[in-house]
């Protein structure tokens, strides 16, 4: 078994959906910056050893936070696409994390995320070889013609959305995001890398109140689940 594990979190998008004058990690939930919130859920895991944050080049909003319930907060410079900030992240880990060693990768705008659901990815998943939370597609799945009209129905079965955490080993994920970076694949996440290179994801089932808070509306769902979801 691992011992604690170091968490990657990107969070050097503009949250352009959002559309506010800041990026939306740093717009207020419940008084106070998103990021902070999905931060100190992470650094509070006992099974979360510290945290690689990752900023946009263009980032005035930091606030220098440099520890979290005792565990360090790193910070590094992200790139243009999710995927450029998450292999950023993976290079600046502190060479204590070895090549073989589990690292989480979890979204900053997702300040929900149980910290149960985070301990069964760890559990499956290092005994799977990496992994990720998601859930299975539950709504009716429809494809749209340019048109606005439903033009098909795909099948539900075997769907799945893809939440974080996703955990990979850290030698394993780097090499994989490389590989899709050379390739001109920009990966939407950490298991579509994995996938490309030839790995095949546990799938865990995590609570679908893990949310991605990606529209202005978002703000009030995660204030509402955020005491709820602890
Ligand atoms: N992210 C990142 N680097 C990028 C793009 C996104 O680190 N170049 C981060 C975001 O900050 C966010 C997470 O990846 O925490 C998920 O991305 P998303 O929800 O798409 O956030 P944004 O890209 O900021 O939002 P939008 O797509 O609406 O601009
Ligand atoms: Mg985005």
């Amino acid at each position: 078994m691992s011992g604690p594990l170091w968490c990657v979190v990107p969070a050097a998008g503009r949250g352009t959906r959002v559309g506010g004058d800041i990026p939306k990690q740093y717009l207020p939930l419940a008084g106070r910056p998103l990021i902070l919130h999905t931060l100190e859920r992470l650094a509070a895991h006992p099974q979360v050893a510290g945290l690689m944050v990752v900023l946009g080049s263009a980032d005035d909003q930091w606030p220098g936070t440099t520890t979290l319930s005792g565990k360090p907060v790193l910070t590094c410079l992200g790139g243009t696409e999710r995927c450029d900030s998450v292999l950023a992240g993976l290079r600046a880990l502190p060479p204590e994390v070895t090549d073989e060693a589990f690292v989480l990768v979890h979204d900053a705008a997702r300040p929900c995320v149980r910290e149960r659901d985070i301990a069964r990815l760890i559990e499956l998943g290092i005994l799977a070889g990496g992994g990720l939370l998601g859930a299975p597609l539950r709504d009716t799945l429809k494809r749209a013609g340019g048109d606005g009209r439903s033009h098909e129905t795909e099948p539900r079965d075997h769907r799945w959305r893809a939440f974080t955490p996703q955990m990979f080993r850290r030698g394993e994920l780097s090499a994989a995001l490389l590989a899709a970076s050379l390739a001109g694949v920009t990966v939407s996440d950490e298991a579509m890398a994995m996938e490309r290179a030839g790995f095949a994801p546990l799938l865990v089932e995590g609570a679908e109140d893990n949310i991605k808070v990606t529209t202005a509306t978002d703000f009030a769902l995660a204030e509402f689940l955020l005491p709820r979801t602890k």
